[in-house]
């Protein structure tokens, strides 16, 4: 569970709050998705949670664990996947992931583990021995998801986590989030593509300008909105600016 309460953050320079009083629980056994256009501050949402940003007011827990307060312990309750895949290029694929598990303590047989099934599963066990540099976008990008996922923390955040997979890994990473959901944990991603939501989320929050404009089920959202299609609705909420609504799955 990620417990945001009333976080805002302005970057320097800037007359305007990038995120603007953000409040909203990712509820555990559930995938949300955090959803909004290009530059609605989805990610620096997503980095004050994995504390890379602090935020100017508010506070982030992770399984009950302050972000701000107790880094350590509230880093590892999550793995997260951010929007660009370009880290540690010089590092083979696997020395990346070994790297990974090493940091989290992960012992061998849970390592040999993940590594004989997952990397089969986003197709790419016969790449592991490259240089991540060498890797194409969406390869990189199923590297990053297994590192973050290694250990296995209980809290998936994904920043735009479907951006350059070919659909089979698209595929399968959800089939992955919906069984680590099923299993209980916490799955949150952002996204800026409606169709990506629809199937895949039990809960959504909606932001534009950094305020939260929605909160609740899509079905909610759309039985609000009868006969406008998922696109209308979204532009009818983003683009309305206050924002009309609140879903009961507060
Ligand atoms: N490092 C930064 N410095 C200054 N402004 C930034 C920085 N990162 C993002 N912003 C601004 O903050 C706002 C939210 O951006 P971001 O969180 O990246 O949105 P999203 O992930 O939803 O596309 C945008 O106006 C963006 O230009
Ligand atoms: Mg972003």
């Amino acid at each position: 569970m990620i417990e945001i309460k009333g976080v805002s953050k302005a970057y320097a320079g800037s007359r305007h709050k990038a995120v603007d009083n953000l409040s909203w629980i990712v509820p555990d056994g559930a995938i949300t998705g955090f959803i909004g256009p290009n530059g609605a501050g989805k990610s620096t949402s997503i980095h004050m949670m994995t504390g890379s940003l602090e935020p100017d007011a508010g506070s982030i827990l992770l399984n009950g664990v302050d972000i701000v307060k107790d880094p350590i312990e509230a880093k590892r309750q999550f793995g997260f996947v951010p929007d660009v895949p370009d880290v540690f290029l010089n590092l083979k694929a696997i020395e990346y992931l070994n790297f990974m598990a090493d940091l989290y303590a992960v012992p061998t047989a849970e390592r040999s583990r993940f590594l004989g099934e997952v990397p089969a599963r986003l197709e790419i066990a016969d790449v592991l021995d490259n240089q991540i540099a060498a890797l194409s976008h969406g390869m990189r990008q199923k590297v990053i998801i297994m590192g973050a996922l290694i250990h296995r923390p209980p809290i998936w955040i994904l920043d735009e986590p479907m951006a350059g997979l070919d659909p089979k890994s698209a595929f399968e990473l959800k089939k992955m989030m919906r069984e680590h959901a099923a299993s209980g944990r916490s799955v949150l991603f952002s996204t800026h593509v409606l169709e990506v939501a629809e199937k895949l989320c039990d809960q959504i929050c909606v932001i534009n300008h950094g305020r939260q404009l929605y909160l609740g089920t899509l079905e909610q959202l759309k039985a609000r909105h009868p006969g406008m299609s998922l696109e209308d609705i979204f532009l009818a909420i983003t683009e309305g600016g206050t924002g009309d609504a609140t879903g009961d799955a507060r």
